[in-house]
């Protein structure tokens, strides 16, 4: 066997350059995968085109992957080679974290990162999850920050309503999808021509952003109800409009978001509505992490749990990794950018 990357060569290079990788080795508690699908995010254009946090060069990127596992470490109980998985890459910069990088054929995870793929899910469908469901399950569900329930197999009704602004973006998508697994009804706004695939998505309540009542529209539907607050997955002012639903629909005055904890939380929020930001990165550092990624089989086998935004497959090599990052850039509506290996 022998391993090949997308490289990006040094800060700000483009094109990402196909060559020759290490071949990854794994350790106690790690799997070697051969990749099949990777799936893109914001922070992959935004690391490429804008160096957004400091990588020694040459870098190898990507951080939602599937494949199947080669190789198992001594350590690893629970999976075995053949199996199919989806994995979290961090991607993390550092000559050692390279070997967990997604823009590679070859590359290795630690098996608390892996999820089985069930028949019913393609290699592109399990890609699209990682960094979506790290990031919205992070911000969601660790008790410091916005500290809901957990996501299971058969919830009981909560009888409270959550606002998810932004269902159709991928870290929505994920956020919406889990919180119905734990038993909330879900409010939810998207693009007018995505409120039909957020009500698949088991949202209960939904609301086109475009619109210039929005807000009035959501405060209307949902006030009385017992609110635990609003999760906002785009950056930006949106943050502040939830801040003025969840401060007059009553309930949890608590908007989560999808900004950095390096970045400030945008400024004019009512009085008395908490935030919190996050990094999708530390969803493993606390218990969260083992509970979302051991529902995420069971639930993609029942049907609570679908690939979602709907990869848009770009094409098939390492090539494309640098044509599936610029497709992004393009701009996606519920969609996300895949190529497969
Ligand atoms: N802090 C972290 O660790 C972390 C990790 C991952 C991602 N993020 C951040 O999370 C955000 C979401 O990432 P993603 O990968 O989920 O994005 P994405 O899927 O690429 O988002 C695209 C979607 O955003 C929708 N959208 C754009 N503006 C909107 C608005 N004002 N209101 C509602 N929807 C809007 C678009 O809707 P249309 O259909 O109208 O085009 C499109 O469907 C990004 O800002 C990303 O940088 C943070």
């Amino acid at each position: 066997m022998s391993n090949k990357a997308a490289w990006l060569k040094a800060e700000k290079e483009r094109p990402l350059v196909v060559e020759d990788a290490p071949m990854p080795v794994p350790g106690p508690h790690e799997v070697i995968i051969r990749n099949h699908a990777v799936a893109i995010n914001p922070v992959n254009w935004a690391l490429q085109a804008m160096a957004i946090f400091p990588v020694q060069y040459p870098f190898i990127g990507g951080n939602d992957a599937a494949g199947e596992i080669v190789e198992i470490g001594s350590e690893v109980k629970d999976y075995k080679v053949g199996d199919r998985v989806l994995a979290a890459c961090w991607a993390n910069g550092t000559p050692e974290g390279q070997a967990n990088s997604a823009f590679q054929l070859y590359f290795s995870a630690k098996d608390e990162f892996i999820a089985k793929l069930p028949d019913n899910t393609s290699y592109a469908g399990g890609s699209v999850f990682p960094l979506a469901m790290a990031t919205a399950a992070s911000a969601l569900f660790q008790k410091d920050k916005h500290g809901l329930e957990l996501p299971k197999i058969n919830p009981e009704s909560q009888g409270k309503v959550v606002l998810v602004w932004g269902g159709g973006t991928s870290v929505g998508a994920c956020a919406i999808q889990m919180l119905v697994g734990a038993g909330y009804d879900v409010a939810t706004t998207a693009n007018g021509r995505n409120l039909e695939a957020m009500k698949e998505l088991g949202a209960k309540y939904v609301f086109d952003y475009t619109k210039e009542t929005v807000v009035e529209d959501i405060v209307s539907a949902l006030k009385g109800q017992d609110s635990v607050g609003a999760f906002c997955s785009v950056m930006g002012p949106d943050i502040i409009r939830c801040g003025q639903i969840v401060d007059k629909i009553g309930g949890k005055k608590f908007v989560s978001t999808v900004l950095p904890t390096n970045m400030p939380t945008t400024e004019g929020l009512p009085e008395g509505v908490e935030t919190c930001n996050v990094w999708g990165d530390t969803l493993f550092q606390c218990e969260v992490g083992a509970v979302v990624w051991g529902w995420i089989t069971p639930a993609l086998e029942t049907g609570a749990l679908k690939p979602a935004p709907p990869p848009l497959i770009v094409g098939e090599g390492l090539g494309q990794a640098q044509v599936a990052v610029d497709r992004w850039k393009e701009g996606v509506s519920y969609q996300k950018v895949v190529f497969t290996l």
